[in-house]
C-alpha cells in the first residue's frame, strides 16, 4: 500500500517536472501578449482607436477612391490579402508579400527589410505613394478629411485640446493607435501564463522541437519574431527551395551594406497558420513546406515528417481570436 503510493507520487512528480521544465524554457524565449501595445508617444485611447479604424477602411484616402489599408490587410482574413504579392492602385504589383497587421505593432522594426521603426512611421509612408494610394502630398489627405464633416468631429474627440486636429500627424497617430490595439491572444498565451493544459501533447512536442532545433533563436519574444534581422538562406540560397524567380536582396536594398544582402527581418509568427502564402515573396503555399525550408536553409537540418507536423501543430496554437469589435466593418462618415 505504502510502496504503491510512493511510486504513484514519484511518477506524478517527475511528469510535472518535465512539464514545468518545458514551460520554464518557453518562458525564457517567449512572453504573453499585452492587452494593447501601448506607447508613450502615442497613448492608445478608445477615441483614437475608433477613428483609426475608420481611416484604415477609408478608400477616399486614395487618388481614385479604390484603395484603403483594409484592401491589403483585411482583418477578417487575419490581416493579410492572401496574395503572393499585394496589388495596389490600378492593380499595380507591390514589391513584396503583405505581412499581417495583427499584433504587428509589437515589433521592433517594420516591413520585410525593417526600414521603419514604429507603426506610426510606417503609416506615414503607407498613406503616400504612387503604387499604393497614388497620393503624394499629405496636404491632400488633410483637405480631403476636412471636407467630410463627420471626420472633423471624430478628430476633435480623438485629439481633445488640439486646436487644429485634422492634421496628417494625427491621421498617423490614430492609425497607429488602431494598429496597437490589434492584439489576438491565443492558447499559447494561456500556456505561458501557467495553464499547462492549454496546449495538447502534440503542440507541446512541437514547442519543444521549436526550441531544441533552434527556431526560437531567431523567432523569439512575444511575437516569435519581429526583433532581429537575419540572412534568409544561411546554409544554402533560399531560392533553391522556394523556387523564387525574382531574387530579392532584402535589407541591402535599403542600407546598401553588402553584409545586408539577403537579410530580412525575422517575421513574427503570431497567426502564421492563417496567413499563407509564406516568405517575403509569397513563394511557398503551405506552412509545412515553409517549416521544412526553414530547417534546410536556416539550420542545415532535414526535419522529419513527424517533426514538421508537430512544429506545425505548435504554430497553429498561435492562432488567436480576433475580437468581434475588430471584425465589424465601420460605417464611415
Ligand atoms: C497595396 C497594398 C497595401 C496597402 C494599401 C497597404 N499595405 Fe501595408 N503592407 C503591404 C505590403 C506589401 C507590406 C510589406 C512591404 C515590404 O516589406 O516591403 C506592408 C507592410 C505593412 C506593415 C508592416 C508589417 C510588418 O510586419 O512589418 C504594416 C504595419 C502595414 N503594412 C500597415 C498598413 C497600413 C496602416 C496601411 C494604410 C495606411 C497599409 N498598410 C496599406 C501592402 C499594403
Ligand atoms: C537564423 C534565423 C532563423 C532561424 C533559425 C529560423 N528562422 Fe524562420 N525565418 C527567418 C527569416 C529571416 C525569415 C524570413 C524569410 C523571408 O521570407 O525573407 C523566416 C521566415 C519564417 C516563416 C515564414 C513566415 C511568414 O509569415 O512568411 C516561418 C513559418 C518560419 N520562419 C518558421 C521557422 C521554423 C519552424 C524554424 C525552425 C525549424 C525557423 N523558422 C528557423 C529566420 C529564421
Amino acid at each position: 500500500m505504502l510502496v504503491s503510493f510512493i511510486v504513484a507520487a514519484g511518477v506524478t512528480i517527475s511528469c510535472n517536472t518535465e512539464e514545468q521544465t518545458l514551460l520554464d524554457e518557453a518562458r525564457r524565449y517567449f512572453s504573453p501578449l499585452p492587452v494593447v501595445f501601448d506607447s508613450r508617444i502615442n497613448p492608445v485611447t478608445p477615441e483614437k482607436v475608433w477613428l483609426g479604424k475608420m481611416l484604415f477602411y477609408e478608400r477616399r484616402l486614395s487618388i481614385n477612391g479604390t484603395v484603403s489599408c483594409a484592401r491589403c490587410h483585411p482583418i477578417e482574413y487575419y490581416g493579410t490579402d492572401r496574395l503572393k504579392i499585394s496589388e495596389g492602385l490600378n492593380c499595380h504589383e507591390d514589391l513584396r508579400n503583405a505581412p499581417t497587421v495583427l499584433n504587428a505593432a509589437g515589433q521592433r522594426a517594420f516591413n520585410w527589410t525593417g526600414d521603419r521603426p514604429t507603426v506610426e512611421e510606417h503609416a506615414k509612408k503607407a498613406l503616400l505613394g504612387k503604387v499604393s494610394t497614388g497620393i503624394t502630398s499629405f496636404r491632400w489627405i488633410e483637405n480631403r478629411l476636412k471636407s467630410i464633416p463627420g471626420y472633423v468631429e471624430l478628430f476633435k474627440k480623438a485629439f481633445p485640446g488640439d486646436k487644429d486636429p485634422v492634421r496628417f500627424e494625427n491621421v498617423v497617430l490614430a492609425l497607429g493607435a488602431f494598429e496597437r490595439a490589434l492584439v489576438t491572444p491565443s492558447r499559447f498565451d494561456m500556456y505561458l501564463k501557467g495553464d499547462i493544459d492549454a496546449l495538447s501533447e502534440e503542440e507541446k512536442t512541437g514547442l519543444r522541437l521549436f526550441i531544441e532545433k533552434g527556431c526560437a533563436s531567431c523567432h523569439t519574444g512575444t511575437l516569435l519574431g519581429g526583433t532581429i534581422f537575419r540572412k534568409f538562406g544561411i546554409v544554402e540560397p533560399y531560392w533553391k527551395y522556394t523556387g523564387s524567380k525574382k531574387i530579392d536582396e532584402g535589407r541591402y536594398s535599403y542600407t546598401s551594406d553588402p553584409q545586408d544582402r539577403f537579410v530580412f527581418k525575422v517575421p513574427q509568427l503570431r497567426n502564421v497558420a492563417k496567413t499563407p502564402p509564406y516568405f517575403h515573396d509569397g513563394s511557398v503555399k503551405t506552412l509545412k513546406e515553409a517549416i521544412r525550408i526553414m530547417g534546410k536553409v536556416q539550420l542545415g537540418i532535414d526535419l522529419s515528417v513527424d517533426e514538421i507536423n508537430s512544429i506545425e501543430a505548435f504554430l497553429q496554437s498561435l492562432t488567436g481570436n480576433i475580437p468581434q469589435d475588430m471584425l465589424t466593418v465601420p460605417v464611415l462618415p
